[in-house]
């Protein structure tokens, strides 16, 4: 099966083509841990790491090969089980820096880009706080959810002492595209998803909108990039009784082939002023669509690569899919996506979304061979 290094340049997750599942982390430091005690964490997590992503046992004695009078080093879940793609990427939140009592535990305050910030309130928030946040952040993608779940858990378990998993997100089928290798897939709404996004092919637009450069205001973070995720609860019920014709003109594409209303072929690059016979003056993509307000145009040029998952947790009191996208976006600046979401205020979608957890975290650039993920920072 397909197989990624984890150490490199950028870390692995990122533009890598997007996987099929995801299981995503962030953690809290415990109270007491030292800063070496933080950076043997992330060298611990990082060994592991570079195992687990060729298919490995978290260490060498592993699931099976150790003592039989203590625990194995590793679950043993994904045993037999191929790489199936896996990538573990890891980041650091604002509270890592500086904690929410304004106390520098690590000794990093210095270093906290000033564009680690928390996320100012957008409208329509409705943010759980045991939804959101966290010192730390792994998200895991694979093809193979017991491959990405058996890293979450064996990497959690190695933290153990160090830092607490803080809340924990299931994705079970990607939302976006981030190669031109890869078919576009359908989010929850039943759109193609993913047209627009920044590919990993587009070298240049990666350059622009995705990867930290010397001179943006961290050094350590160069090679790096943003993290933003959003768990977004998709009112579907709702959305599964409004007519074809006002779910297309919400989005602003067509459902089949995800075509701007413009006209063309998916990747057609939407006209927002030309008008259809059915919109009668009107532009045929309507200017409070999800695409038109998203769309760079109105955004001053900002992009961002979304790598977001649908999720599916159960449902409620109602009888009520607890569904929704769990967005992931990385960008440059977090800026692009701030800019974007207040935009997305007069979004027609809105109607059917709400904003339940929320988290920023930068990641810092791929680990070196035989170093750890995070060593430029300390
Ligand atoms: C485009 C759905 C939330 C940013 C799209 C498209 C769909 C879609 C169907 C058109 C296809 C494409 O180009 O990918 C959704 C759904 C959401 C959601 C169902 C919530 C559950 C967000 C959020 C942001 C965002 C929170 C950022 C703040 C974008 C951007 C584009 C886009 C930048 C590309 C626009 C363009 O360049 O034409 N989204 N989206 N979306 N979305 Fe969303």
């Amino acid at each position: 099966g397909t197989q990624y290094p984890f150490s490199g340049e950028h870390q692995a997750g990122i533009v890598t083509p997007a996987q099929d599942r995801l299981h995503f982390a962030a953690f809290d430091v415990r109270e007491g841990t030292t800063r070496e005690e933080l950076v043997e964490l992330l060298q611990d997590w990082s060994y592991a790491s570079s195992r687990l992503v060729q298919g490995l046992d978290v260490s060498a004695s592993g699931a099976v090969g150790g003592s039989p009078l203590a625990p194995p080093d590793d679950t043993g879940e994904a045993m037999g089980l191929p790489p199936s793609a896996l990538t573990i990427t890891v980041g650091f939140g604002p509270t890592l820096f500086v904690d929410g009592d304004g106390v520098d535990r690590f000794g990093l305050a210095s270093r906290q880009p000033a564009k680690l910030t928390q996320l100012p309130r957008f409208s329509g928030d409705a943010l759980d706080s045991a939804l959101s946040g966290g010192d730390l952040c792994i998200q895991a993608c694979a093809d193979d959810p017991q491959v990405a779940v058996h890293a979450i858990r064996n990497l959690t378990r190695i933290g153990f002492g160090r830092v607490i998993l803080r809340w924990s997100q299931l994705g079970f089928g990607r939302t976006s595209s981030t190669s031109t290798s890869q078919a576009t897939p359908r989010n929850l709404f039943g759109f193609k998803d993913g047209t627009a996004n920044v590919k990993a092919e587009e070298t240049s637009a990666t350059a622009e909108h995705v990867w930290v450069a010397p001179g943006d205001g961290a050094d350590w973070l160069v090679g790096g990039s943003y993290l933003v995720a959003r768990r977004i609860r998709m009112m579907i019920e709702s959305w599964d009784r409004v007519r074809l014709e006002e779910q297309e003109q919400i989005i602003g594409r067509d459902k089949r082939a995800g075509a701007p209303l413009s006209g063309g072929e998916e990747f057609t690059e939407p006209d927002f002023v030309v008008e259809s016979e059915t919109t009668f003056g009107q532009p045929a993509i309507d200017a409070n669509s999800h695409v038109a307000l998203a769309h760079p145009a109105k955004n001053a040029g900002a992009r961002l690569l979304r790598r977001g998952y649908n999720f599916v947790d159960g449902n409620d009191e109602l009888g009520r899919l607890n569904a929704g996208l769990f967005f992931l976006s990385y960008q440059r600046d977090p800026q692009q996506f701030i800019r974007v979401q207040q935009s997305l205020s007069t979004d027609l979608l809105n109607e059917y979304l709400k904003h339940t957890g929320s988290g920023i975290w930068a990641i810092p650039p791929g680990a070196r061979d035989g170093g750890y993920v995070g060593e430029t920072l300390f």
